[in-house]
């Protein structure tokens, strides 16, 4: 009797741990990182994207980015991340490694790209895995 729930609590610490353990191998330490830029406030891109690897909601007003890495090329994917305007002028989607006709940017901000050149690679490391 007394040993029962000590063996309840242990199973459950082992499915949580294994749950754990297969996700974090799913995805290498930069893969995980760009995750987070792109759930986060940094990126953002939850907001107009699907996304695997994130139960959070999210929004649609961008296509979803399931697959995106077997739909284009590397070269591609990193075209539209920097400036999705170059393939489409009227797009929604914000320039997330360009200075180029920007409008009201904030003095603070000024010449900054949104990513930077190490959050840019972590966000293609992950778009990358989506194959
Ligand atoms: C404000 C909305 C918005 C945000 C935020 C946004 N996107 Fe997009 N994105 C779009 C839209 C809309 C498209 C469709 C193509 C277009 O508008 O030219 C798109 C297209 C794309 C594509 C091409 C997908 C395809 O199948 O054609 C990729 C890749 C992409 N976005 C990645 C990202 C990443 C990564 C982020 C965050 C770092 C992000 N987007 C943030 C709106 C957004």
């Amino acid at each position: 009797m007394l040993g029962l729930p000590k063996i309840t609590t242990f199973a459950l610490l082992g499915l949580s741990l294994g749950t754990q353990f297969a996700f974090s191998q799913a995805l290498s330490e930069d893969a995980a990182k760009g995750l987070e830029i792109m759930k986060g406030r940094t990126g953002q891109c939850v907001l107009c994207h699907q996304i695997p690897n994130n139960p959070s909601p999210m929004g649609n007003l961008g296509p979803s980015l399931q697959g995106v890495a077997k739909r284009m090329d590397a070269a591609t994917l990193r075209a539209r991340l920097a400036d999705e305007r170059s393939i489409n002028p009227q797009t929604i989607m914000p320039p997330y490694f360009s200075t180029r006709n920007l409008s009201e940017v904030d003095p603070l901000l000024e010449g900054k790209t949104i990513l930077s050149r190490e959050e840019f690679e972590s966000v293609m490391t992950y778009l990358l895995q989506l194959n």
